[in-house]
């Protein structure tokens, strides 16, 4: 074709680009059957080749530039504009019926609620930004606040629309943050762990594992060959020209609208009666359905209602997942072994013969202690129950004592650490302890918990073992002077795998002050507990200063410093940390990290509500929201609800009929706020 064809060519590459979005949007959204792979195909090759000659009319943002780009070196850390949250789980209709009650008591009277209900998709849940109709970010959830910017990847989901225009809406919004789950249908998976059996690569256990390795790609090829999907369910941070919608329900209606999936089961159900007609409904359509599922999503429909049930912790009090009963399965017990935690405690450790459960191969499950193999009265060779529910790890609940042969063997608990060989110690409760403060079982823990703290993928379980017996690194903190040189004089490390690793661990060397705390393996700080800690302290140095005050009372812990006084912190948090705190090792470990290039970022504080310093009394009955979600928003900015009106009462808030109160401040000149003025300062 000769370039003066430009001008015919133009609108035919615009027509079999609308072509093909429309083919599209027929296969994924309307899951039109009569739409054939052979047209799809010939159009995009019609269209490839067009581009080819007339590079001129190529747009990076066009359904065929879908898998583009060179592979990263690593995914860049984003900040989500408002968390992405988790949900809380009902095993049972009676624990549905008590969410509804816990619903219904919250929003005051006994008035109707509708309720959303759809599929709970076993995926990886993905945030995708659109800006006046082009995507522009597409991140993992990560921990809820900061996920990894996966746009390329994403970009490869069919699925996912690269552009809301031309899809017969013409007012798309101006700025909409979708959020879904990118999954990987049932037989995706069988034909990829078939081609991973032949290559004699390792098979992955489910299809939100294979959904989750995919989305971790570094080259968009990769992540391309896996045929992800993709279906939407929610919407934040919308702006747009006219009204926006007033239901979850209606929210679904517009993604369907801008071209997104959404799950073809979806409804409206007036009563909890009919949210269970729909789990009903879906569980006999579960084994059919081509997707892993795990449960239903089940929502107050308003969304005003939404806003005023408000969120508690990391999931909102106006949705929760319905999880179908687990799955059980019979297996053998071949052996039971030790594993010595990263803080010494022994945990029995059941090895199954593999077997098949709720989706996923299982072959060990934890026991726990030595008291939950007694209860259980379990012996090395028997035949057992095995239980596991979606994303929950499998246990042993029930021993089939009629299989036994008579040489099934009686387990003890060793008496010296496997490990290290030192004497094994009662420690509180049912808990056995290597009291080894060296036992290199608990260090290799620590630094496998400490590389996934610090996201350092590269360097896993089998790697940190060979640095060490190497003799490369000795503690985590080693890790961050280890050289490129030293790592491809290993055997079976070529100078390739030894860039990436060195790579990574530069680029993991700052951190944010939570993740720092939790990488730190204090006994009991998790995740959440680093993050209250990091959010009050804002530095380490504020938080180290704090633990090592001296007690004030002297008799106490409680006397001994402000971490006391955060919330969710608890006395055995607070010996813990000020505990670890005034260890000098610890201390110097810490000084050898920060040495070593490992930055804490300073987070920011937790600011002061607005109410701080100011005592609310409440009064009557308020109409748009109970008196517990009133005290809860009170207290959510830092003010106080007090019971009875005095001078130091900053406002009593009436609501209807008012009772002594009401007098009694206007008495003593009490500022009176009506329901109306409160909702306004809140
Ligand atoms: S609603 C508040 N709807 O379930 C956050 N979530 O257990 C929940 N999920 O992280 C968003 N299907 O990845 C919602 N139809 C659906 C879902 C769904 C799967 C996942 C999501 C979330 C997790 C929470």
């Amino acid at each position: 074709m000769k370039k003066s064809d430009a001008k015919r060519i133009q609108p035919r590459i615009q027509k079999l680009r609308a072509e093909i979005a429309r083919l599209r949007d027929a296969y994924h959204i309307e899951n039109a059957p009569n739409v054939t792979d052979d047209i799809y195909d010939s159009l995009t090759r019609e269209l490839k080749m067009l581009l080819e000659d007339y590079p001129e009319f190529d747009d990076i943002n066009a359904p065929e530039n879908r898998i583009a780009g060179k592979p990263l070196d690593k995914f860049i850390k984003v900040k989500h504009e408002s968390r992405m949250l988790s949900l809380n789980d009902a095993f049972s209709y009676k624990e549905l019926q008590d969410w509804e009650k816990r619903v219904k008591k919250l929003l005051g009277g006994d008035r109707q609620v509708n309720y959303f209900c759809e599929v709970k998709f076993d995926g990886l849940a993905v945030s995708l930004v659109y800006e006046k109709g082009q995507l522009i970010r597409g991140a993992t959830r990560g921990d809820g606040f900061v996920g990894e910017n996966i746009t390329q990847n994403l970009k490869t989901i069919e699925s996912i629309p690269i552009s809301l225009i031309g899809r017969g809406v013409n007012d798309f919004p101006d700025y909409i943050e979708v959020r879904g789950e990118a999954v990987l249908s049932k037989k995706t998976l069988e034909e990829l762990n078939k081609k991973n059996e032949k290559e004699g690569k390792t098979l992955f256990a489910n299809t939100r594992n294979a959904a989750a390795g995919s989305l971790r790609q570094l080259d968009p090829a990769l992540a391309a060959e896996r045929r992800l999907d993709f279906f939407a369910y929610d919407i934040k941070n919308l702006v747009m020209n006219g009204a926006k919608p007033k239901n979850h329900s209606v929210e679904h209606a517009l993604l369907k609208e801008l071209g997104f999936p959404v799950d073809p089961h979806d409804a409206i159900c007036k009563n909890l009666k009919e949210v269970i007609v729909f789990i009903k409904k879906f569980e006999k359509i579960r084994p059919d359905f081509p997707y892993g599922t795990d449960g239903v999503v089940i929502s107050v429909d308003n969304l005003d209602l939404q806003e005023t049930l408000g969120i508690i912790g990391k999931a909102p009090r106006f949705m929760v997942a319905f999880k179908y009963p687990a799955e059980r399965a019979t297996t053998v017990v071949e052996d039971i072994i030790i594993n010595v935690g990263r803080t010494g405690v022994l945990t029995p450790l059941a090895i199954f013969t593999p077997t098949l459960v709720a989706g996923s191969t299982v072959s060990k499950a934890t026991l726990h202690n030595l008291d939950q193999i007694e209860r259980l009265g379990l012996k090395i060779g028997d035949t057992v129950v095995i239980e596991k529910a979606g994303d929950v790890i499998p246990k042993v609940v029930e021993v089939l004592v009629g299989l036994r042969t008579g040489k099934e063997k009686k387990f003890k608990m060793p008496e010296f650490c496997s490990v290290c060989g030192t004497k094994i110690e009662k420690g509180d409760l049912v808990a056995y302890i290597c009291p080894n403060k060296k036992c290199p079982a608990k260090n290799e823990r620590y630094l496998e918990h400490f590389v996934s703290v610090f996201e350092i993928y590269e360097l896993g379980p089998k790697i940190l073992r060979r640095f060490k017996d190497e003799g490369l690194i000795t503690d985590a903190a080693d890790i961050f002077t280890l050289l490129k040189a030293d790592i491809e004089l290993l055997e079976r490390f070529g100078e390739k795998s030894a860039e990436n690793i060195i790579k990574e661990i530069e680029s993991k060397k700052k951190i944010p002050l939570s993740r720092f705390l939790w990488a730190l393996g204090i006994l009991h700080v998790g995740e959440e507990t680093a993050r209250d800690l990091a959010e009050h302290f804002g530095t380490l140095k504020k938080l180290i200063t704090s633990a090592s005050l001296p007690a004030q009372t002297g008799t106490t812990l409680a006397g001994l410093s402000e971490i006391d006084s955060i919330e969710n912190i608890g006395p055995a948090v607070l010996k813990s940390v000020t505990d670890f705190f005034n260890d000098k090792n610890n201390l110097n470990f810490i000084k050898k990290l920060e040495k070593n290039g490992v930055v804490a970022q300073k987070m920011e504080r937790k600011k002061r509500g607005r109410f701080t310093g100011l005592n609310f009394v409440l009064t009557g009955t308020l109409s748009n929201m109970s008196r517990e979600i009133a005290k809860e928003k009170i207290i959510g900015l830092g003010g106080k609800v007090m019971g009875s009106v005095s001078k130091n009462i900053s406002y009593v808030v009436a609501g209807v009929d008012p009772g002594s109160k009401f007098n009694t401040a206007q008495k003593l000149g009490v500022k009176i706020l009506s329901e109306k003025e409160f909702v306004k300062i809140l």
